[in-house]
């Protein structure tokens, strides 16, 4: 039989991405898979009903959708409870969190299913292309540095006018991975004066090649902050002191302020403070991307635009689905290239390898089988 993919309207507040598009449908067809879409999946992301079906999917009401299904496709991984009429085992490929969801995770494993995680894959070269965390961090980062110019009540390019001249505006990024490697080129596009700041010294050459200034704390020992994986790890105390003094010398310059600190499996690290913030000329903006994971700014809050000593700070939920257009194309590809890359023609369905499958596999024959869950 050959497998049968569901494709889910998202149930999560603030979603509006989708797991398939037209063009990842007609790839999956020509795998020799089956294609069931509910409908209304894409309206959020520009995408027709009609389109899917042109594409060769069946669009339907969930149950229909669900029914037989033997992989699921989603953005954000459902309720298990929703997925009833999938087959026993059936694979729900999504992004989980699971770290923070793992309540969730242990409804996958009692409700049958076989949980794989898109959020972990790893960072090898071969994944690239099905790296989710990286397409959408990607994306985030453009756009934090929109809304952020967007509430801002000036201009972001230096402008000699006839009526006189508007200074280019100063973007501090902390945190240079994928969303704020993106925010420096988008913030520079914009003609911004922009620095950056980082825990891995990888980074200072890659800012300095963006056309941006690098802040970097020197000569502290635990200066180091690259762990497992090129993912960043927890710094000492004097680390975190020395970066705490050099940050608050040069935050009280700045205009804008865009924090990406993230560390994997744990609450992101808190960067700036609120007597930082105090120090910022009102009418300057934060935009804190870290804000679902506990936040890099005091004071930040979920899905909220908030005011403090007349600084604004942006802490929108999800800002990938703010793009759900291009958001979802990626994503969808991403799903697409991990199918397409273990599919089985014999079998018609895709077969893991143990290097990719053991690590984003959650849970199978209803048991919770990731080691790093295990702890
Ligand atoms: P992330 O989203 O986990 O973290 C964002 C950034 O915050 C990182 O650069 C991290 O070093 C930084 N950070 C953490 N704590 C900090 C602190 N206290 N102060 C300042 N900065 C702090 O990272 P992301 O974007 O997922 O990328 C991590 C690494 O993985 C990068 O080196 C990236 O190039 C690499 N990567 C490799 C891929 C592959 O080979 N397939 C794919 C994507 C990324």
């Amino acid at each position: 039989m050959p497998s049968r993919i569901a494709v889910l309207l998202e149930s999560a507040q603030a979603e509006r991405r989708v797991a398939a598009t037209p063009e990842t449908v007609r790839k999956l067809i020509a795998l020799g898979a089956t294609v069931a879409i509910e409908s209304g999946a894409g309206r959020e992301a520009g995408i027709a009903d009609g389109e899917y079906e042109q594409a060769g999917a069946t669009v339907a009401d969930r149950a229909t959708v669900l029914a037989g299904a033997d992989i699921v496709l989603a953005v954000q991984a459902p309720d298990p409870a929703t997925l009833a009429g999938s087959v026993p085992g059936a694979w729900v490929v999504a992004a989980f969190d699971p770290f923070r969801q793992r309540e969730r995770v242990t409804g996958y494993a009692a409700a049958g299913l076989e949980a794989l995680a898109m959020d972990w894959m790893p960072r090898i070269t071969r994944a690239q292309s099905m790296d989710i965390l990286s397409s959408q961090s990607n994306l985030a980062g453009y756009k934090a540095v929109l809304e952020a110019a967007s509430a801002y009540g000036r201009a972001f390019p230096m402008m000699m006018t006839a009526a006189g001249t508007i200074p280019a505006a100063r973007v501090f990024v902390m945190g240079v991975g994928v969303a704020g490697l993106q925010a420096i080129a988008t913030a520079r596009r914009l003609g911004a004066q922009v620095s950056a700041t980082d825990v891995r010294s990888a980074t200072r050459e890659q800012i300095q090649s963006l056309g941006a200034k690098p802040i970097f704390v020197e000569g502290v020992a635990g200066i180091e902050g690259e762990g497992a994986g090129g993912y960043a790890g927890e710094t000492s105390e004097e680390y975190r002191a020395a970066q705490a003094e050099l940050v608050a010398g040069h935050i009280a310059k700045q205009d804008i302020v865009i924090t990406t600190a993230l560390i994997p499996g744990r609450p992101a690290p808190r960067l700036v403070s609120d007597a930082q913030i105090a120090t910022m000329r009102p009418g300057s903006v934060i935009v804190d991307l870290a804000v679902e994971a506990g936040g890099n700014v005091e004071g930040a809050v979920l899905g909220e635009v908030v005011q403090r000593h007349g600084v604004t700070i942006v802490g929108h939920r999800n800002m990938p689905s703010l793009l759900a257009a291009d958001a979802s194309a990626l994503f969808a590809r991403n799903l697409y290239n991990f199918l397409a890359a273990f599919w089985d023609k014999e079998a018609a369905r895709p077969v893991l390898d143990a290097e990719i499958g053991d690590a984003i596999r959650l849970t199978k024959g209803s048991q919770v089988v990731n080691p790093r869950l295990s702890a």
